[in-house]
């Protein structure tokens, strides 16, 4: 199972250098699970260069190049180490974030060689499964225009995220029912019209090693990305060797 550790912005460039170093024989043993993929800031990335860790970025601009002040271009961040990218994650989700922002970001990420981890979720606790995949339809749709219409090589993998908005951060994980419910509805959904495109479907929202316990079970899930609970160096290696 994959397993996205996304530091957030919880750990500085000199936190995350001192981390790497406390924890260099335990990480070179985790790296050989290669399945794990650790998302510290932008800063950050170079200093797993060497480490055979896989990185990835949490974010990247829509834009390739040019003015834009305090954007980071997927390029960039390929340079820089990363081999995945967030896209779309509830926290960077400004105000005018719109699905065809999102769409230009894989596009984006895609170009640039990254793997893209594509990031839906409904806004509100208690929506039925439904209503909640209705509610990520719109950034479905405008993300799989804009691959069929791009010249991105069809045996590029996708990756979908489903992160509730509210189970972000909150300790409280999505019911096993409605994971299995939207797991299956984005797999309906690239099967239809990503077909072409190997896409992988896993699960973001407040998942540590024991929220993980059913999760695991679930076949429709690929795998999870993990904020809060990835810092920790224990709790990691538990989440590993549950996903392994
Ligand atoms: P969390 O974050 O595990 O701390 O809830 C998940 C995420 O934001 O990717």
């Amino acid at each position: 199972m994959l397993i996205i550790a996304n530091w957030k912005m919880y750990r500085s460039f000199t936190q995350a250098r001192v981390w790497l170093s406390e924890h260099s024989q335990e990480l070179s043993i985790l790296a050989q699970n290669q399945n794990l993929v650790i998302c510290p800031d932008f800063c950050s990335l170079p200093l797993f260069k060497g480490l055979s860790i896989t990185v990835g970025a949490q974010d990247c601009s829509e834009h390739a190049q040019g003015a834009y002040t305090g954007q980071v271009s997927a390029q960039s961040l390929k340079e820089a180490g990363a081999r995945y990218c967030i896209v779309g994650h509830g926290e960077t989700r400004h105000a005018n974030f719109t699905p065809q922002i999102l769409a230009r970001k894989v596009i984006a990420a895609l170009t640039a060689d990254l793997t893209p981890i594509i990031c839906v979720g409904d806004k509100l606790a208690n929506t039925a499964p439904q209503e909640a995949i209705a509610e990520m339809f719109p950034d479905l749709v405008a993300c799989a225009q804009a691959i069929k219409q791009s010249t991105i090589p069809t045996h590029r993998t996708l990756i979908f995220a489903y992160e509730p908005l509210w189970a972000i951060g909150s300790g409280v994980t999505a019911s096993i029912e409605l994971v299995e419910a939207i797991t299956h509805d984005l797999r309906k959904f690239a099967r239809e019209h990503l077909a072409h495109y190997q896409t992988h479907v896993i699960y973001g929202g407040s998942v540590t090693s024991e929220t993980l316990g059913s999760l695991r079970a679930l076949t429709s899930l690929d795998g999870f990305l993990v904020g809060k609970a990835s810092l920790d160096m224990q709790e990691l290696k538990k989440i590993v060797r549950l996903c392994s």
